[in-house]
């Protein structure tokens, strides 16, 4: 008999990592019926994914609220889900990473008696503020979940070190790399017409690519991070900075008053996620706060430089292609000069690499689950 699966997902991110996963379980539908529940925690920028990858939900919580708060966030997250649980009854339920809809659901799926299949488990800061409030939903949801998912050794071995049992986690490589090897050759042959037109108006200058959404960045650090763009803008006009601005108003807002009329500042929507991979393989170099982002950038070659103090991604720091440079104002601008001015050492940054998976974790991670259920391991 066939076994109830439920994915639920609410962000940008955990779409894009669970996109290939959810086409893996489906291509096993004698074994699983697969029904996606999303929280919309994000929408515009969650609908954006699921366009591309052709993803519709069977449930949409629908909650995204304006400038949404965490308290209310987390709430509404576990009472939506408890008729989505009540109604489906899924045996195994599967969640991704770190953010607010990762632990509510994890934690309604508990309540609920459903296992839990945690993908992309067992990233660690050991920083309860840092990633903040990221650091904690994936610790919580590490302690809830059955069947945890590491991307990498590391990943398992920080699980080891929290006395979760070695039977019950298995290393297979991030799926965002999946998804990045299944579009970048679509995305190279066939661009939109919006890469047409930013192709069109970059010419033939150089380009670095910003994102920028973390909220222990709020505030001050934005304001440092928008300083040292504005420095790098002006100190090279003939090198253009593209930004594709996360909705979050709490980012809109700093960085369209601040760099909203620099000339070589292209402040622009978020993009679709093919029309972002092919912008990532056209730039020179990447700044970024962005998780997703230093894990698939290494894939492409390309140098990154982490607007964070730490990062629960360490494997690119030790290969040497991303380095973490916080949000000081001169670290950010000296790092920048560095690469455009030291050949060799932008070289040994632009090393292609992937640390993070080979494209093939949802095929380990449906066969991982087939033999659990097989075996009643679980
Ligand atoms: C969330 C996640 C973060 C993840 C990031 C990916 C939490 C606590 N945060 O942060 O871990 O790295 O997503 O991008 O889970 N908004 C829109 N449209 C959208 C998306 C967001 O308008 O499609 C605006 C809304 O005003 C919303 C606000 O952004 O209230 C914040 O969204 P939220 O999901 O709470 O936080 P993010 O900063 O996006
Ligand atoms: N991304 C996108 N459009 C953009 C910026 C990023 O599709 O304009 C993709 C990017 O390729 C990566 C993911 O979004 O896969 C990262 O999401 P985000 O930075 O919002 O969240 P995080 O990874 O930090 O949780």
């Amino acid at each position: 008999m066939s076994k109830k699966v439920l994915v639920i997902f609410g962000t940008r991110p955990e779409a894009i990592k669970m996109a290939p996963l959810v086409k893996e379980l489906k291509a096993f539908s004698s074994d699983f019926e697969v029904r996606i529940c999303v929280t919309a925690q994000h929408r515009e920028m969650l609908d954006q994914v699921m366009s591309f990858f052709n993803l519709s939900a069977d449930y949409d919580l629908d909650l995204m609220k304006p400038d949404q708060n965490l308290f209310q966030l987390t709430a509404d997250i576990v009472t939506g889900l408890k008729g989505v649980f009540d109604t489906y009854k899924p045996d195994y339920t599967f969640v991704h990473g770190d953010t607010t809809t990762t632990f509510a659901a994890s934690l309604a799926a508990f309540y609920s008696g459903s296992r839990i299949c945690h993908i992309e488990a067992g990233l660690r800061t050991f920083n309860k503020y840092s990633p903040f409030p990221e650091e904690m939903n994936r610790q919580l949801t590490g302690r809830l979940t059955d069947l945890h998912f590491a991307p990498t050794e590391q990943s398992k071995q920080n699980l080891l070190r929290e006395n979760i049992s070695e039977e019950s986690i298995q290393v297979t490589g991030n799926t965002v790399i999946d998804a990045l090897l299944q579009s970048v050759e679509k995305v190279k042959s066939n661009p939109s017409d919006l890469i047409h037109s930013l192709s069109a108006k970059l010419g033939n200058k150089e380009m670095i690519l910003v994102t920028g959404h973390r909220r222990e960045n709020h505030g001050e650090g934005f304001m440092r991070i928008c300083k040292a763009l504005k420095e790098i803008a002006e100190s090279y006009p003939d090198i253009w900075i593209v930004y594709p601005v996360h909705l979050n108003p709490n980012v809109q807002k700093p960085v369209y008053s601040l760099l909203g009329s620099t000339d070589n500042i292209l402040l622009i929507d978020p993009l679709d996620y093919p029309d972002f991979v092919w912008m990532m393989d056209r730039s020179k170099l990447i700044i970024t706060d962005s998780g997703g982002v230093q894990e698939e950038a290494p894939s492409l070659g390309k140098p990154v430089l982490v607007m964070r103090d730490t990062t629960e991604r360490p494997e690119a720091i030790l290969a040497g292609t991303v380095k973490l440079v916080g949000t000081n104002t001169e670290t950010i601008v000296t790092e920048v000069q560095k690469l455009i001015t030291d050949n060799e050492h932008y070289e040994k940054m632009s090393q292609a690499h992937n640390p993070y998976g080979d494209g093939k974790a949802c095929a380990r991670i449906v066969k991982h689950l087939m033999d659990s259920v097989l075996s009643e391991t679980i």
